[in-house]
C-alpha cells in the first residue's frame, strides 16, 4: 500500500497496467456510484420519484404480517374520501380561476399566483416560480415542474436541465424566440413528478399566461407537461415529434403544441438529443414559413 501511495504521488503514470486500471476506477468510475446513479435513473424513469406516499400505513397494526410488519391488507391512517379529496380539488380550481381571469397584465398573473393558497405545492416550497423569457415570443415552452434550483432562484429551467434547454434552443436559433414557464408554479417535494390534480389546480393560472401572451406555437416539455395539457395517456417517446392542438377549458383559444423530451432526461439519456434535436428543428422551421391556410396535427 506504502509502495502505491508513493508511486500515486508520482502520478497515475508511475503504476503498473493494473494499478493505473484500479486508479481510474477509483477516481473516475467509482462502481458504486455509478450503480446508484443508473439504478435512480432507472427508477426515475420508470415513475419512481418520491419516497414518500400520500397516505400513512400503520405498519404496527393487529393483523401485521410477522414477516414484514405490514398489515394484511394495508388501512390508510388518514384515508380522505375521494368524494371529499375531489371536491377540494373542485374548490381550489374554482378559486384558481376566479384570481386569474382578475389578472389584467402579467405582472398581476405572477403576484395573483404568489397570493394563491390553492396548491398544497405552496406549502413545501421557498416561493412561487411563474416564468421567463420574452412575453411576446412567438414559442411558449412548458415544461413540468420547478426544481431545486428554480425554487431558490424562483425562475424556470435554471438548473443544468435548464442549461441544456438554453443551448438547444440557443443553436436551433430560437433562444431569443421563447418564454418560458411550468404546468406548476412551486417544486413539488423530492422534485416528484406533480400530480395530474396539481396540475389542473394551477391550470387556470397557465391558461390565463397563455391568453396574456399569445404565442404561435407551445412547446410541452416532458411527459407530465404533454400529457396533462393535451389530454393524452401514451408516453413522451409516442407523443414527441407530432402536432397536436392545445385547447384552453373553454376552448375559446386553439394553439399548435409539439411535445418534446425533457433535457433531465437527455442528461442521462445524452443519445435521445438527437430526437429533441430533430422536434426543435421541426419547430423553427413551423415557424419561419409561411402560415397555411390549415395546418395538420394529430386529430383527437
Ligand atoms: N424541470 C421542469 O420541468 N421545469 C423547470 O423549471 C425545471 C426543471
Amino acid at each position: 500500500m506504502g509502495s502505491v501511495k508513493r508511486k500515486l504521488d508520482r502520478g497515475p503514470a508511475a503504476l503498473s497496467t493494473w494499478g493505473r486500471a484500479q486508479y481510474r476506477l477509483a477516481t473516475v468510475m467509482d462502481p458504486t456510484a455509478r450503480a446508484v446513479e443508473s439504478l435512480l435513473a432507472f427508477w426515475a424513469d420508470c415513475g419512481v420519484d418520491a419516497a414518500l406516499a400520500d397516505a400513512t400505513e400503520n405498519r404496527l397494526a393487529v393483523g401485521a404480517n410477522p414477516a414484514n410488519g405490514r398489515p394484511a391488507v394495508a388501512e390508510p391512517l388518514t384515508a380522505i374520501p375521494t368524494t371529499a379529496r375531489e371536491s377540494d380539488t373542485d374548490l381550489a380550481i374554482a378559486q384558481a380561476r376566479a384570481a386569474a381571469a382578475g389578472a389584467e397584465s402579467l405582472a398581476e398573473l405572477e403576484a395573483a399566483i404568489a397570493a394563491f393558497d390553492g396548491c398544497a405545492l405552496k406549502a413545501g416550497a421557498r416561493r412561487a416560480v411563474f416564468a421567463r423569457g420574452d412575453p411576446s415570443a412567438p414559442v411558449m415552452i412548458i415544461g413540468e415542474a420547478p426544481g431545486g434550483d428554480e425554487d431558490i432562484q424562483g425562475l424556470p429551467f435554471v438548473g443544468r436541465a435548464g442549461q441544456l434547454l438554453d443551448r438547444m434552443l440557443a443553436a436551433a436559433g430560437l433562444g431569443e424566440r421563447v418564454y418560458i414557464t411550468n404546468t406548476v408554479f412551486w417544486r413539488p417535494p423530492g422534485n416528484r413528478t406533480p400530480t395530474p390534480a396539481e396540475q389542473a389546480i394551477c391550470a387556470p393560472f397557465l391558461e390565463r399566461a397563455i391568453a396574456l401572451t399569445a404565442p404561435k406555437v407551445l412547446l410541452l416539455v416532458g411527459g407530465a407537461s404533454a400529457k396533462f395539457l393535451l389530454g393524452r395517456s401514451e408516453g413522451i417517446l409516442t407523443l414527441r415529434g407530432r402536432w397536436f392542438a392545445w385547447r384552453s377549458d373553454d376552448e375559446a383559444l386553439e394553439i399548435p403544441a409539439l411535445p418534446t423530451l425533457h433535457p433531465a432526461f437527455l442528461l442521462r439519456q445524452p443519445a435521445a438529443k438527437k430526437k429533441s434535436w430533430a422536434d426543435l428543428l421541426m419547430l423553427a422551421e413551423r415557424l419561419d414559413r409561411p402560415a397555411r391556410r390549415s395546418e395538420r396535427h394529430t386529430p383527437d
